[in-house]
Parts: C-alpha cells; sequence; structure tokens
C-alpha cells in the first residue's frame, strides 16, 4: 500500500544529523538506499540530496513501522517519524557525517515503490555510461553526481553575487538569432513562417553582448548557453554553458583582475582553496617556446629546450637538415627515467607520431655518458652542450624531435603532458592558474589559403600592430586572453573592435567580401557606426571549470543531462525522427532515405 504525505513536513536532511541532535524528535523524507535485516532490528541507509542517515526499526518498541519495513526495497521512497539516539558503541561510523547517530523509528511512510534498478547506484561499483545515461534520473541520484550539482549551482550563485557587486547587469541574450562565428558548425532551426529560412543557435553571445555596449549597459553577464555542432571530446559537448562578460571603456589589465577576483572568490568559497593573486602569466609566445602548446599545464617542469643552435651543424643529417630548412630540434628532459624500456620509449614514440613527429630520438644517462643510437653523430662538445642545455644528470632520459616548428611543439607539448601523466606528476588537488596573452591575431590557413583569425574576427589588434594589418598579417598580435587551469582552456576574451573601419579592413583581411560581412554582420557593422565605446570582454566555460573542480575525468559528469559523443541525449532518445506534416509545415523535405515519420 503506498501511504499519503498527509500533514507530515520534513524536519531536517538526511546528512544534518549529528550527535547535538541526540534526543530530538524529527521525521525524515528520503530514499531507502540500503536495507539489512537482522532478524529482529531492521536497519534502513536512508538517503536525500544532502546525505544518509541509519534508521533502525525494532520489532520490541514499533511492531507495524517494523512490519513496513520488511517491505522496503533499495530506491522505495520513505518518509519516517523517530528519535535520534547514539549509535550503540563499536557500531559508530567515522566516515559518515551523521555516523555517530541513528533514528528509532516510531511511525514509517511508504510514499512510493521502485522497481528494482537496471543498475546498482553504489558508488564503487563501475557501471556502463550508455546505461547510466539512459537511466540518467537513476545516475544523478549517486551522491558524486548530486556533489558536482550542488557545486555547479553554488558556482552559479557565487557568480552572480561577485558579479553583481561588481557594477553587471544580467542581460539575456536570443537563443533563435543569427550565426555568429566561434569556428564551429551552426545548429540550424528551421523558419515555419519564414519557410526556407533558418536560425541559427548561437555558439555564443558574442556579437549581442557587443551591442549591449553600443546600447550603453556598460557591464553585462549572462550564464549563457551555447551550441555548437563540432566533434565531441571528454571536455566539449554540443551544448555548454559560459560566464560570459563584457565591459566598457576598459582595458585587458582590468577584466583581467577583475576576472581573475571571481574565480579566486569561487575557489575559496567552494572548495576553500586561495588562489594566489595576481595570476601568472604567459605571452603566447613564451607558452609555445617552452611548453608548446597554448594551454600549458605549469603544474610540472619537463619544459622544451631548444637544441637547433647547437646541433645546426652536427653529423646527423635528420637533425642539421631539418634546421638547414627552417626547421628546429628541441627535446624534453624527463627527469630519471633513463631506465625505460625500449617498449616505453617505442610508445612514447608512436605518441610523439600522432601529433606529426617522425620519429623521437632518445639519450640514456648513463654514467658512461651518452647512451643512444645517436650519439655516434655528435662531437664531444655539441655533447656537452646539448648536455648542459638540458640540465641533465645520470639516470635521466633526453628525447629530441626535429621538424617544422608547429611540429616540434605539438608533438613535445602534447609528450610532455602523456609523460607527466605516466609519472604520475599531474596532482589533482593542485590548481595551476596562467593566463595567456599577446595571441597572434591572425593564422594562415592552408587548406582555405587565407587567413583566419586566432580567437575572432572582432578581437583588436594590438595598438602597435594596427598598422601592420594589411602589410604584416602575421606578425600583428591580438589583445586577447585565455585563462588556462592544469592545461585546459577554461575562458578567452579580448578586447574587441569599436571602429566600423577596423572591423571592415578586419573582414577582408579574412577573405569576406563586402557584400558578405554586410549579409552577415551588417548589423553589427551599422552600430558600430553609431557611437560604440572602447569595449572587451571574456567568457569562461563553465562545464570545464566544474569539471576541474571536482575531479571529474568527463565533461558528462558535471552536466545534468548531457549528450554522448555521437551528440544524443541516450535519455529522451534526441536527435530523433519528426512527423511528416512538421517537416511539411517547415517547408522541408528529406533526401536522406527514410528519414522521418509517418
Ligand atoms: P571561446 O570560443 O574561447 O570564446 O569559448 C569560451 C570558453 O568556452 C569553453 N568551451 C566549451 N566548453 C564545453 N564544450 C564546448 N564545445 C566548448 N567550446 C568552448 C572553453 C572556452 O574557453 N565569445 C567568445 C568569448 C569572448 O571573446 O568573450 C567565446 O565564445 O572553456
Ligand atoms: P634513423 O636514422 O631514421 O634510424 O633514426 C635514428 C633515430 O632518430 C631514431 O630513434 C628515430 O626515431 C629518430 N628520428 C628520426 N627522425 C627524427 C626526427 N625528425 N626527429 C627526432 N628524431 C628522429
Amino acid at each position: 500500500m503506498i501511504d499519503f504525505l498527509g500533514d507530515w513536513k520534513r524536519s531536517h536532511y538526511c546528512g544534518e544529523l549529528s550527535a547535538d541532535n541526540i534526543g530530538k524528535a524529527v521525521v525524515l523524507m528520503g530514499w531507502v538506499m540500503r536495507r539489512r535485516d537482522h532478524g529482529g532490528l531492521i536497519f534502513v541507509d536512508m538517503r536525500d540530496r544532502d546525505g544518509l542517515t541509519q534508521i533502525v526499526f525494532d520489532p520490541d518498541k514499533n511492531r507495524d513501522a517494523h512490519k513496513k519495513a520488511e517491505t522496503l526495497r533499495n530506491e522505495y521512497v520513505v518518509a519516517v517519524k523517530g528519535v535520534v539516539a547514539p549509535r550503540p558503541e563499536g557500531t559508530v561510523n567515522p566516515n559518515l557525517k551523521t555516523g555517530s547517530v541513528e533514528i528509532i523509528v516510531s511511525e514509517c511512510k511508504v510514499l512510493n515503490r521502485s522497481k528494482p534498478l537496471p543498475f546498482s547506484l553504489d558508488e564503487h561499483i563501475e557501471v556502463a555510461e550508455n546505461l547510466r545515461l539512459k537511466h540518467r534520473y537513476l545516475d544523478l541520484r549517486r551522491p558524486v553526481l548530486q556533489g558536482n550539482m550542488i557545486l555547479r549551482s553554488r558556482v552559479t550563485q557565487l557568480t552572480r553575487n561577485y558579479l553583481t557587486t561588481n557594477g553587471f547587469l544580467e542581460i539575456e541574450t536570443p537563443f533563435l538569432t543569427k550565426s555568429t562565428p566561434e569556428g564551429a558548425r551552426d545548429f540550424l532551426v528551421p523558419s515555419r513562417i519564414n519557410q526556407g529560412n533558418f536560425y541559427a543557435l548561437p555558439q555564443s553571445p558574442q556579437l549581442f553582448k557587443q551591442i549591449l555596449m553600443v546600447s550603453g549597459f556598460d557591464r553585462y553577464f549572462q550564464i549563457a548557453r551555447c551550441f555548437r555542432d563540432e566533434d565531441l571530446r571528454a571536455d566539449r559537448q554540443p551544448e555548454f554553458t559560459q560566464i560570459d562578460c563584457e565591459l566598457s571603456f576598459i582595458d585587458s589589465e582590468e577584466i583581467i583582475s577583475i576576472m581573475q577576483g571571481l574565480i579566486a572568490t569561487i575557489f575559496a568559497e567552494t572548495l576553500g582553496v586561495t588562489v594566489e593573486l595576481p595570476m601568472p602569466r604567459l605571452t603566447y609566445a613564451e607558452a609555445i617556446r617552452r611548453f608548446g602548446v597554448d594551454n600549458p599545464d605549469i603544474r610540472f617542469g619537463l619544459e622544451l629546450v631548444d637544441l637547433s643552435n647547437i646541433v645546426k651543424n652536427a653529423g646527423f643529417k635528420v637533425f642539421a637538415d631539418v634546421i638547414a630548412t627552417g626547421g628546429m630540434v628541441k627535446g624534453i628532459n624527463a627527469r630519471g627515467c633513463a631506465g625505460m624500456s625500449r617498449k616505453d620509449i617505442d610508445e612514447l614514440t608512436d605518441f610523439a607520431r600522432i601529433y606529426g613527429a617522425k620519429g623521437l630520438a632518445y639519450v640514456k644517462m648513463t654514467d658512461q655518458g651518452w647512451q643512444s643510437p645517436i650519439a655516434k653523430f655528435f662531437t664531444e662538445e655539441e655533447i656537452a652542450l646539448m648536455t648542459e642545455a638540458f640540465c641533465a644528470e645520470v639516470g635521466d632520459l633526453l628525447l629530441f624531435v626535429a621538424d617544422k616548428p608547429k611540429i616540434v611543439h605539438d608533438s613535445l607539448g602534447r609528450l610532455r603532458t602523456h609523460l607527466a601523466n605516466k609519472l604520475g606528476l599531474l596532482d589533482k588537488g593542485t590548481y595551476s592558474f596562467v593566463w595567456i596573452t599577446d595571441f597572434p591575431l591572425f593564422e594562415w590557413d592552408e587548406e582555405s589559403k587565407r587567413w583566419a583569425a586566432v580567437h575572432h574576427p572582432f578581437t583588436a589588434p594590438l595598438d602597435e600592430d594596427l598598422a601592420n594589418i594589411e602589410t604584416s598579417p602575421g606578425s600583428c598580435r591580438a589583445k586577447a586572453y585565455d585563462l588556462v587551469l592544469n592545461g585546459s582552456e577554461i575562458g578567452g576574451g579580448s578586447i574587441r573592435i569599436h571602429q566600423e573601419k577596423v572591423q571592415s579592413l578586419m573582414f577582408k583581411m579574412l577573405g569576406l567580401a563586402e557584400d558578405n560581412a554586410r549579409e552577415k554582420f551588417g548589423f553589427l557593422l551599422d552600430a558600430l557606426e553609431y557611437g560604440t565605446p572602447p569595449h572587451g570582454g571574456i567568457a569562461f566555460g563553465m562545464d570545464r571549470l566544474i569539471m576541474l573542480m571536482t575531479g571529474s575525468d568527463s565533461i558528462r559528469d558535471v552536466i545534468a543531462f548531457p549528450k554522448t559523443q555521437k551528440g544524443a541525449c541516450l535519455m529522451s532518445e534526441a536527435p530523433s525522427l519528426v512527423d511528416l506534416h512538421q517537416l511539411k509545415e517547415l517547408g522541408l523535405k528529406l533526401s536522406v532515405k527514410g528519414d522521418s515519420k509517418g
């Protein structure tokens, strides 16, 4: 029989009770996590979002309640009245917040039953992710996921408080909009009223937030959903959330200062972690030079060492030839790794090959000097200079890549993190932030044979580089900055172009014909002509941030209803076929066979 809630009111959450409450009459409501029948006494671990409490049914104290307890199964929904009692000696559970007490139940209501679960909610049992995602409502009952969602809610709350206190207004921008390029494909929404026309879901609120600055709102923020149709990875979702900000009459320095304050507040208030301010900074050029990537993990060393000058005339043709044709030779000192087997080194070589390296030369530092298939190609002096450049000692393993700079940096940059992971240098409890500044404004896209914006087309060049946009685009730097945490880009932004002429020039440089630029961004170009203040902003990837804060391996663990790598919601079964009449109404016809209902 199912009981009604009636006039029962909950007095406490399950995680709240402690020895301070002993003797108190309480009313708890929640789920049966586990039931243990000891013949006489029945123990139930009762769970709600706050935690667990042990409740005890004693047949000698209350026969009716005990009878009900006999019918309880996992995930039944119950309400109990009872008194908080100390646990008998020897049964205290120091690992549980409520572990020193239990509730002696006097009355019990079964508010609902549950079918046997398709998988165990026990944290220690591995369950296939697809099964978890199909029954996400159950998966979300697990304390880890509950904790992730609670932290996420705290972070949005703190963000709202901090930004509002700093003069930001929360303003919503549309979902049904025109394409904003952030480098991904758009999700399109067909218009019924304007058949043949499509809205695009925003890849970010970029253009609208800039226009809010034109309108004089001065400081804007939004916890904004963004949509990008791109290949998914462990840290990417097709819809994700940004903490999106824009400010007027401001420079990069002030934005960085306000935003690192936001991050420090979030970390202090949620994790109790003190983030040292100001956060360290690296220019893009220095990040690439020392770490090979623009999102370096600076929790550990293993920095790249440039050997090009030392080996440019060496007898090892692979190295000398690469340098003669404009390439470089760099290496990493894997400290203490000289003991690695041939197999280990082959694995590292295969890893470097993924990023284009043609090989991975290596040297083992032994007490007899260099032990390496390439040692014979170098003079004693070259060997001494390289040993010094690496600060190498006996027991170290030196790894080299010779190639075009991009391949050297990509492969060694990734290898660096791969090695750190293998060597156990990635401590999840350490949070290393670094701002990356002075990005290039453009990068050359080989495929389309055009310049592309590194950040986005609305980013301003450094003042001193403005004059060189047309003559030397490759050397122009941008007023752009990214915030990197433990090797993940958690935010990025820039000072924007606020003059119509410069924006038009930028579009031209990006190969956008004037009529095309007008068609796509006419409203922005128009707005820029009516008194646009200098402005800039930033957006943080909130899901990524929470993922790092919780030490989760997947972005899916910090989103209530995430999509799979294939972009599917296994619970609601989206995306799905639609009725033929819906397509008709939209004026659409499918060219894929059999892909509509009815
Ligand atoms: P950007 O494209 O760098 O900048 O995005 C900002 C941050 O959003 C996060 N992010 C993602 N998180 C999860 N899944 C994704 N698919 C995904 N893509 C991006 C990253 C990233 O740092 N409008 C600009 C910001 C600005 O200039 O103000 C923008 O969107 O953490
Ligand atoms: P090889 O002369 O091809 O037998 O190569 C000798 C060593 O140099 C091997 O360990 C290769 O992995 C390595 N090697 C070959 N090409 C490169 C390269 N471009 N960069 C770094 N090491 C390389």
